[in-house]
């Protein structure tokens, strides 16, 4: 047991750039409090003690703000980061390594009008292994969200996700990111960007630097091919007075004709 716990706080600290140590992990993550706790409440639910189960969870709730409703099936290494305003229906199913940033919604949708019959109904959505939903997203109904399939902050999905796609507005549609094989990794990337890197602003501003030294050399190599050679007529050397101010070359003014 103890080794799955370690197991659980591991996985936190690989994805979240911001924990450092393990005991930070259980003390200050409501995320791995709520996970705790709703192993046993989950404990509860199935040896058919549902209503201590249900209170347990609700304590779990009061403590971390996080709802996991005790019926709900979780997998391995499930990272809820932040936490609050999570909520997890009776009927969702979680598979391993999903992650889910703060207010989200694994919601029900109202397959009939007959209450009694929802009771006994699957009303809530299949989260598939690596899955990350972003903050305040919804995801609504017994829909299945294929592995790695990544929601954007905010969304509401309430279709089948196809594996590997990403996922942004409302109502959501699948979108191409611009670092495509990137975002398609079973890696994990913190926030579900690909760029993963924390953003360093020095490292930032020397890459813009090389950016522009590299674009500024080609532009002396293309004005150096068009200077005239040593000793050429001056007719040649009027050919690059057609450059304007931003060293563009534009069309020979009228006047020059
Ligand atoms: C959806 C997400 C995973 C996509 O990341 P990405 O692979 O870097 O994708 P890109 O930035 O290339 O975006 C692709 C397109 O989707 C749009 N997009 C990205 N996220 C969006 C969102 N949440 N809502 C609406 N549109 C979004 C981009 O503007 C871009 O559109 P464009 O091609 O018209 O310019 C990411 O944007 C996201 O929302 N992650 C969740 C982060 C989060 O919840 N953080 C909370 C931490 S506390």
């Amino acid at each position: 047991m103890f080794k799955a716990i370690r197991d659980e706080i591991d996985a936190m600290m690989d994805r979240d750039p911001a924990a450092r140590s393990r005991l930070e992990v259980v003390l200050c993550y409501p995320g791995f409090q709520a996970l705790m706790i709703y192993r046993v409440s989950h404990a509860l639910w199935r040896a058919g003690w549902c209503l201590s189960g249900r209170w347990v969870s609700q304590l779990g709730r009061l403590v971390t703000g996080i709802e996991i409703h005790p019926g709900a099936t979780i997998g391995e290494r499930l990272f809820i980061d932040h936490g609050m305003g999570v909520v997890i229906g009776e009927t969702s199913e979680i598979g391993h390594n999903v992650t889910l940033y703060h207010g989200v919604t694994l919601g029900g949708v109202a397959p009939s009008v007959d209450s009694a019959n929802q009771r006994n109904t699957k009303r809530h959505p299949t989260l598939r292994d690596g899955v990350i939903v972003g903050s305040g997203a919804q995801v609504l109904g017994p829909i299945t969200v294929g592995a790695n399939a990544r929601i954007g902050a905010n969304a509401v999905v309430t279709k089948d996700v196809p594996e590997c796609a990403t996922i942004v507005g409302i109502p959501g549609r699948v979108v191409q990111p611009r670092d495509r094989q990137a975002a398609e990794t079973t890696r994990f990337v913190a926030y579900g960007t690909p760029t993963g890197d924390i953003p360093d602003p020095v490292a930032r501003a020397i890459d813009g630097l090389l950016n522009e030294v590299q674009t500024l050399r080609a532009r002396v190599n293309q004005l150096e091919d068009r200077a005239p050679a040593p000793g050429a007529s001056p007719a040649i050397v009027e050919e690059g007075a057609g450059e304007d101010m931003a060293g563009k070359s534009g069309p020979p003014s009228a006047g020059k004709c």
